[in-house]
């Protein structure tokens, strides 16, 4: 089963609890661009708005940290009301972070990035529910999908599969109509999109179109 998971960051700020409106008519899946100006050059949002946010939805709340120092905040976030929380393994000290999340009974994600070998994420694999290849550097919504996140995407299929494990596939940047596909194909089970649903006139017909889109190829 194929998740679409929008990513509000390219959604109009000013009218949040609305658009999680319209996504629940959808889907079930929020995924939440957290950006600290370290990590990554850009700011987003914090624990206090998805607190607030959580007030107003019972969307699956995925918190992405794009975060340097996530041990200061995964606790916040859980009780902000976070479902899930991914951390980028180049932030290091991966094993804290991941037994810190099972502590919180958060369900743990795992991200890498594009100049990140797959290696490097392979000795956590087992430990957690969800890995997220960055199909971008993250930051910004809007850029263009890069090919070689499809190459990772099949290594994670054929580790996990190998390896008998059962932590979901999410791929992040630059999904669309057009790339969504290959994604599906090379094993994503879930999409973060947000420019192409957010900047589009119809954003809940972009999604179910993904959603129909995936049930054609893979279910
Ligand atoms: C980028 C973020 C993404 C971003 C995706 O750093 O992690 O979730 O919102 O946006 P699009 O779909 O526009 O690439
Ligand atoms: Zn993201």
């Amino acid at each position: 089963m194929i998740t679409v998971a929008p990513s509000i960051l390219s959604a109009d700020f000013g009218y949040l609890t609305n658009i999680l409106d319209d996504i629940a008519k959808v889907t079930d899946h929020c995924h939440l661009d957290i950006m600290d100006g370290h990590f990554v050059p850009n700011i987003t949002i914090g624990p206090p708005v998805v607190k607030s946010l959580r007030k107003h939805s019972n969307l699956y709340f995925d918190c992405h940290l794009m975060i340097e120092n996530p041990r200061k905040y995964l606790e916040s976030f859980k009780e902000a009301g976070a479902d899930l929380t991914t951390v980028h393994i180049e932030v290091g000290k991966t094993l804290e972070l991941i037994d810190q999340m099972e502590d919180l009974q958060l369900s743990k994600g795992l991200a890498l990035n594009p100049d990140t070998d797959f290696s490097h994420v392979v000795p956590y694999l087992e430990k957690v529910d969800l890995l997220l290849i960055m199909s971008v550097f993250p930051g910004f919504g809007g850029q263009t999908f890069m090919l070689e996140a499809l190459d990772k995407l099949r290594l994670a299929s054929k580790y996990r599969e190998e390896n008998n494990l059962s932590f979901r596939i999410e791929v992040d940047g630059g999904v669309n109509l057009l790339t969504a596909p290959g994604c599906i194909d090379a094993g994503a089970d879930i999409l973060v999109v947000g420019s192409a649903i957010f900047e589009s006139e119809q954003p809940i017909g972009i999604i179910s179109a993904l959603k129909s889109l995936a049930i054609g190829i893979r279910h």
